[in-house]
């Protein structure tokens, strides 16, 4: 990638002339000749006024208490945990040689809330809301799922607040800068272990995949999943009529990512129709193999005998007493062979891979398959279709359909099922994995990842959090992000509700000096404003004490759902011992965080060392990051 200086030239000229340059320049020029791409995107960086506010304000975030959607009961759906009502399978057969220490399903044990997500939506320039992220989510973002503006040259996008037109020279440069700078704030975020995923249709499609290249280079392009969105295409186009459009997916890092085992086509999906205890789903099948080809003679050494004991629960390649002696001899009478060699039979049977059964008098052994599919990059299914999942459905949500092209439900949905952490097990002996997981989505639009995730959660029982940025472009953040999130937390039609909680937060700004810059003023008035974020950051959204004087706040203390974590803002170096010893009393022994006004750096690591205190100094870490996402302005 080559971008080029805000005027459009590069930093060298190479058109000027070459004689009045000076050794130094000359070398310059050189080396920077030699260090650029043969191969790549070039645009001209167009200057942005919400990227070059950041010069002169801060951003912090502001919570709108009035759209505070509260949680009512906890969050799996009382009829089952099916996203449209289905039951769950029956409990599995069991058998001995299953671990049974396992901890069932986090949705299976009553919950004390300690990992329920609270939800966010926050309105504002999302430039604006990921500078803020990274201060609050550094590396901690598992998802991003982004519809970004496809740039159609049809008025459907603002930069500087103009519409970018089809005839404007620069649409693919402006495009291009403003993308840039938000991949780049929202790579940050990722974990190592996350994905990147972002739509597009044929206007963008080349310019961003090189954009996702540099940024997240080429070895972490997945794939680039093609999604028949309206079949019926347009009418008048004079070359094709456009009925797809794409998903690029990146890994964070593709030796660290991996997809999901799970199965998004319905009919497969059916196929795997029981659940073990810890919710994956298997189904079984015969583990004789007995073509001619796979027959004893040919493969020698699959013939070997399984132990089955008489109630049919253990199963063993160890000669026992009292054990039935299984060979894999087919119906025809011809001896046959097991999928596996010995060894790795014995592997897998540890994992309670088995399954024996008594069939016409005889003991047959069964192998179980997990849900998997091969996942193909071009989705046809009718569900992906966005008037009917998308812009239907909004309607039938928030009674209109101001919005133009929501995405299906259904695509969003079955991307976040491959990519998502899952609240189950990874794989046997890794214990279950319930920690709350991030998806982020910077364009949110009408709210479809955030009802996703809703919809997920209630599937599976899981902890997933979502984070929706979007401006408020034609009231879209007030007029049917929010209600469209309400409507299927409480209900809608004949919807059912999806318990969760949600917070919105506007983003605002504090302002630098126009001649100093951070002041020692602006650094308390940040501390001031910048309690929302660390709530955010910290999940702790509850006051549990407060103490003011008349001239200032001196410290607050919140705590989580379950009151298990707590965090402690101290505004008042003067209050330290008193808020010490009221944090020692409300925590007791509990995890907190505490961040600490200070005009400097001092990280007060011997004021505070009581085991399971972190102390951060405030606002020092948060411009930090600042200086270096807004180039050390
Ligand atoms: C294509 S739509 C996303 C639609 C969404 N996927 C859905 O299913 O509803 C893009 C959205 O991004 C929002 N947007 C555009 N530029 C933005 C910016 N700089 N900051 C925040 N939101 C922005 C627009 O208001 C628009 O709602």
């Amino acid at each position: 990638m080559k971008k080029n200086g805000k005027n459009g030239n590069s930093g060298n000229t190479v058109t000027g002339s070459l004689e009045n340059l000076s050794r130094e320049e000359l070398i310059a020029l050189v080396k920077d000749l030699s260090q650029r791409r043969k191969f790549g995107l070039v645009w001209e960086d167009k200057p942005e006024e919400v990227a070059e506010l950041c010069e002169e304000k801060l951003p912090v975030l502001k919570e709108v208490v009035e759209r505070h959607i509260p949680r009512k009961g906890l969050g799996v759906r009382d009829e089952g945990r099916g996203t449209r009502g289905e039951k769950q399978g029956g409990m599995p057969p069991c058998q001995k040689t299953h671990p049974s220490s396992l901890p069932p399903h986090p949705s299976l044990l009553p919950d004390d809330g300690s990992n329920l997500p609270t939800h966010l939506i926050i309105e504002g320039d999302n430039y604006h809301s990921l500078s803020v992220l990274n201060y609050t989510h550094p590396g901690k973002v598992d998802v991003i799922y982004i519809d970004p503006p496809y740039n159609t040259g049809a008025k459907d996008w603002m930069y500087n607040n103009d519409y970018v037109e089809k005839d404007d020279a620069y649409r693919h440069s402006k495009w291009l800068s403003f993308m840039e700078k938000r991949l780049v704030l929202a790579k940050n975020l990722l974990k190592e272990t996350g994905f990147l995923i972002c739509t597009i249709d044929a206007n963008e499609l080349c310019t961003l995949g090189l954009l996702l290249n540099d940024i997240f280079g080429e070895n972490n392009r997945l794939g680039i999943v093609t999604v028949l969105h309206n079949p019926k295409g347009r009418n008048f186009t004079r070359w094709f009529s456009a009925n797809s459009e794409y998903m690029l997916v990146y890994a964070k890092n593709a030796n660290n990512a991996a997809f999901n085992e799970i199965a998004i086509d319905e009919d497969i999906k059916a196929s795997f129709d029981l659940t073990e205890i810890d919710g994956r789903k298997y189904r079984l099948e015969p583990f004789m193999r007995s073509r001619t080809e796979t027959l004893r003679e040919n493969k020698p050494k699959f013939w070997y005998p399984i132990y089955v004991s008489d109630d049919l629960l253990e199963i063993t390649r160890r000669k026992k007493s009292g054990f039935h002696e299984v060979y894999p001899i087919a119906s025809t009478g011809k001896e046959a062979t097991w999928i596996n060699l010995p060894e790795t039979f014995d592997e897998k049977v540890l994992l309670g891979w088995f399954v024996a059964k008594r069939e016409n008098g005889k003991i047959q052994i069964y192998r179980k398959l997990y849900e998997q599919q091969i996942l193909k990059n071009v989705w046809t299914d009718k569900k992906y279709q966005s008037e009917f999942n998308g812009t239907n459905l909004l309607k039938e949500i928030i009674g209109n359909n101001d919005f133009p092209y929501p995405k299906s439900l259904y695509a969003v949905l079955d991307i976040l099922k491959i990519t998502c952490p899952r609240p189950c097990l990874k794989s046997l002996g890794q214990g279950v994995v319930s920690q709350p997981s991030v998806i982020l989505d910077f364009f949110a639009g009408s709210g479809t990842t955030g009802h996703a995730v809703l919809e997920l959660n209630a599937s599976d029982g899981g902890h997933r959090q979502f984070i929706l940025c979007t401006n408020n472009e034609n009231g879209i953040a007030e007029n049917v992000t929010y209600p469209r999130i309400k409507k299927v937390i409480e209900g809608y039609a004949d919807k059912e509700g999806i318990p969760a909680e949600v917070r919105y937060f506007q983003t605002e700004f504090v302002e630098k000096d126009k001649e100093e810059g951070v002041t020692d003023a602006v650094r308390y008035e940040m501390v001031d404003r910048s309690t929302d974020m660390l709530k955010i950051r910290e999940n702790t959204f509850t006051l549990v004490e407060r103490k003011v004087n008349p001239r200032r706040r001196q410290f607050e203390i919140y705590t989580n759902v379950a009151r298990t974590k707590y965090t402690a803002v101290i505004y008042d170096t003067s209050a330290i011992e008193a808020a010490k010893s009221k944090i020692a009393a409300v925590v007791n022994g509990l995890p907190v965080a505490i961040y600490i006004f200070t005009l400097g750096d001092d990280s007060y690591d011997g004021d505070f060392d009581a085991p399971n205190w972190r102390v951060e100094p405030l606002p020092e870490r948060i411009l930090q990051v600042y200086r270096r996402l807004f180039r050390g302005k």
